[in-house]
């Protein structure tokens, strides 16, 4: 009897790691380049000089490399990840960067009118510029965008939880 709760025990713990790190992974998703959002809020860079379209557009947008070695051509250039980054400078080609958050295709969502209603960059993704590997932090369902569309101020609740809203 005892052997039998220790094996179930066993195979609950092994369950549980194996879900955990698979759900883990997907959450931060390995990248061509070593690149931390920590280094660079501590190096005093601005999300939004980076991520410049989120404030007029859908999308918030990932740097270019042009944009990379405007500093990298001189800072930490002798590091070996700033050597990699500078070789797909030279071969004048983007860095596969892995989307860390992805949402469905039947669902419309645009950053500028989020920003424009003055909330944060870290109510969504938590607290980036301490991030040393990018990691999402929800899982952005429907639940989710709902959650927060409901506590707005009355007049505007019903506009915001249209289904036409979300899914045009
Ligand atoms: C020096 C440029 C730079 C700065 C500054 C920067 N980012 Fe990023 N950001 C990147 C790059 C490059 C990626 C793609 C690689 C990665 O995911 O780590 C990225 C990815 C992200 C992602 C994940 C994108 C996805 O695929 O879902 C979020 C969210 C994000 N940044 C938010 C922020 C926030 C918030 C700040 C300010 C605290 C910030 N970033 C500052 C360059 C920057
Ligand atoms: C209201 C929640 C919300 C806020 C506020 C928000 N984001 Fe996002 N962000 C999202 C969602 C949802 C996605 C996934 C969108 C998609 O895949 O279409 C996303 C995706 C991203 C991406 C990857 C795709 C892209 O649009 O380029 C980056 C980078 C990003 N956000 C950066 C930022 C930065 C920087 C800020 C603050 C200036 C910010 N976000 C504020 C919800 C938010
Ligand atoms: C505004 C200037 C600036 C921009 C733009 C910038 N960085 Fe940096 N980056 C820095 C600074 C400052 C450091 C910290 C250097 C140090 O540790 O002394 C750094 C550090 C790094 C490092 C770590 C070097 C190491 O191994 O210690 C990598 C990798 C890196 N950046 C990649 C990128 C990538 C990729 C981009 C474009 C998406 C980018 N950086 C854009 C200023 C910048
Ligand atoms: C933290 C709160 C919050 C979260 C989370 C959030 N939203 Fe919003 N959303 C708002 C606010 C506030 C507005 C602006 C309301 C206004 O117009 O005053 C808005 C506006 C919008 C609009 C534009 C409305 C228009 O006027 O056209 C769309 C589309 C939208 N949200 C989709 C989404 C989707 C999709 C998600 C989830 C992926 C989401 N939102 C998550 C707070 C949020
Ligand atoms: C504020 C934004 C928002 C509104 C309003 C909204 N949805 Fe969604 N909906 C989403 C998001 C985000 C997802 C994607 C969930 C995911 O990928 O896990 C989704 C997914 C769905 C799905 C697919 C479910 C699945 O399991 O794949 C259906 C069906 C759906 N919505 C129907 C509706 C209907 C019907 C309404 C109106 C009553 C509605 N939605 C209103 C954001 C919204």
């Amino acid at each position: 009897m005892r052997l039998l709760v220790i094996v179930l025990l066993g195979i609950v713990l092994i369950a549980g790691a194996v879900y955990l790190s698979t759900n883990l992974a997907k959450a931060a998703p390995a990248q061509p380049i070593a690149f931390s959002h920590r280094l660079h809020a501590q190096a005093g860079v601005q999300c939004l000089f980076c991520h410049s379209s989120a404030m007029r557009s859908d999308v918030a947008g990932i740097p270019s490399v042009q944009k990379c070695m405007g500093c990298h051509q001189i800072i930490a250039a002798d590091r070996q990840s700033v050597q990699l980054l500078a070789g797909y400078w030279q071969r004048q080609e983007p860095i596969p960067w892995q989307p860390v958050n992805t949402m469905a295709d039947f669902v419309y969502f645009s950053h500028q009118p989020h920003l424009g209603a003055g909330i944060s960059c870290e109510t969504c993704h938590g607290n980036v510029a301490e991030m040393t590997v990018t990691a999402r932090v929800t899982n952005m369902d429907m639940g989710w965008c709902l959650n927060c569309h409901l506590k707005q101020p009355q007049e505007k609740v019903a506009r915001l939880s249209d289904c036409l809203l979300c899914h045009k």
